[in-house]
């Protein structure tokens, strides 16, 4: 049973957000909302909880409409275009996202991730939706031939199932859209997001042990795990260890609100446009570390280890066309960023007491 009834009226614009409790689409939902968007969220509760609506609306003074189901059911996604008949625009997170464990089920990633994009395409064509956004991501271009990336670099053979989930998707979108020209879509490539609501009220959850440096730096620090692991200290960086493009969560949800914005005004340049996120600036391991303790006053305790298989040296993005084209720009700090990543581990651990 759907929670949309005939007594809701809606004024505003309406926002399918697909796996809107998840981390990035929750902090989407928030901008949505705070912008004057009504957002209706898809989310099967596969890597997150229902307990993020209420940090949603302790944010904003109000729920998002939420339905429960998996996204690869087409019949209940069909049904539910039905019920929810005026949406405005669609925004797909709801994927699997984890690397490593995709290496270990390919299947389980390229059924998930490849069926609820194309169960939603489907939709968008059947039932007249005219925008759609993307989560794609920085994996796409592997190890670029140059840095800063730009939007043109190549896309380099996936390095993992859950890379090629992107990239295909991609490839998905530009086929669809080709032959559906009243389908507008953005892909936005994001680069390493991090950090937290500076509410505090909601932030990533990572079940179990945590594949991504800033949460497990965090568990570390409030004592869950004994020490992080520095993955190599002998790449060619300035100082020997990996560089990323780290984002704040709050600055990438706000491109999202910038791109529907430009897909419903269609100012669009094209049917299917591209964007990265990033701050066009690279960080160290060794430099996040750094700025972790400086922001929270907590000394880390770390060990410098081997190379994590898989990983790339060095990648920043080119953020040029997202500034001028997009007319969005990432404008919170690092520090501001680790400090929001703090407070959000420690709110966590202290409800959990
Ligand atoms: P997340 O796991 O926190 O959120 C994804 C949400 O989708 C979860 O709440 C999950 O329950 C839901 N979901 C998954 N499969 C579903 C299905 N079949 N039906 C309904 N709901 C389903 O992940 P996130 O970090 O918020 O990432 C969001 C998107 O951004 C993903 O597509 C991810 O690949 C992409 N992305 C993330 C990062 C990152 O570092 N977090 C980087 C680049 C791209
Ligand atoms: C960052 C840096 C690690 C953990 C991944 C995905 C990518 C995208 C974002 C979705 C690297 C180092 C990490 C640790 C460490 N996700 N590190 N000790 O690998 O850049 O990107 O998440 O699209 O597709 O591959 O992010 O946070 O895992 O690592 O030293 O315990 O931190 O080696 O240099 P990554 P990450």
């Amino acid at each position: 049973m759907l929670n949309f009834t005939k007594k809701d009226v809606l004024k505003n614009k309406l926002v399918l957000v697909t796996g809107g409790t998840g981390y990035i689409g929750s902090h989407t939902t928030v901008e949505l909302m705070n912008e004057g968007y009504d957002v209706v969220i898809i989310d099967n509760l596969s890597n997150s909880e229902k307990s993020v609506l209420d940090g949603i609306a302790g944010i904003t003074g109000r729920k998002p409409y939420f339905e429960q189901f998996d996204i690869c059911d087409r019949e209940k996604l069909e049904n539910f275009f039905k019920i929810y008949k005026r949406l405005d625009a669609i925004i797909h997170f709801a994927a699997y996202k984890a690397v490593g464990e995709s290496v270990e089920k390919p299947l389980m990633y390229y059924q998930n991730n490849l069926t609820t994009l194309m169960n939603l395409l489907h939709g968008m064509v059947h039932f007249n939706i005219p925008n759609f956004v993307f989560s794609s991501s920085a994996t796409v271009y592997g190890q670029p031939d140059k840095l800063p990336v730009t939007e043109e670099a190549p896309f380099k053979p996936a390095d993992s199932p859950y890379g090629n989930t992107k990239q295909i998707a991609e490839e998905i979108i530009r086929d669809t859209v080709k032959v559906n020209p009243q389908i507008k879509a953005i892909s936005l490539r994001y680069f390493n997001p991090i950090g937290a609501h500076p509410s505090a009220l909601i932030g990533e959850l990572p079940r179990g042990v945590p594949n991504n440096l800033v949460p497990f730096i965090t568990q570390t620090a409030i004592g869950i795990r004994d020490e992080l692991k520095v993955f190599g200290d002998d790449y060619d960086t300035p100082d020997g260890t990996a560089v990323r493009d780290y984002i704040n969560v709050v600055d990438l949800a706000k491109a999202h609100v910038v791109s529907i914005k430009r897909m419903i005004e269609k100012r669009g340049k094209s049917n299917l446009e591209v964007f990265n996120l990033g701050t066009g600036k690279g960080s160290s391991v060794m430099e996040i570390v750094k700025a972790f303790e400086k922001a929270s006053g907590v000394k880390l305790n770390y060990k410098i280890v081997g190379r994590r298989i898989g990983d790339v040296e060095s990648v920043y993005s080119d953020t040029k066309y997202a500034n001028d084209e997009l007319g969005w720009k990432a404008e919170i700090g690092l520090e501001e960023t680790l400090l929001s990543a703090w407070n959000w581990e420690k709110n966590v651990r202290a409800k959990k007491k």
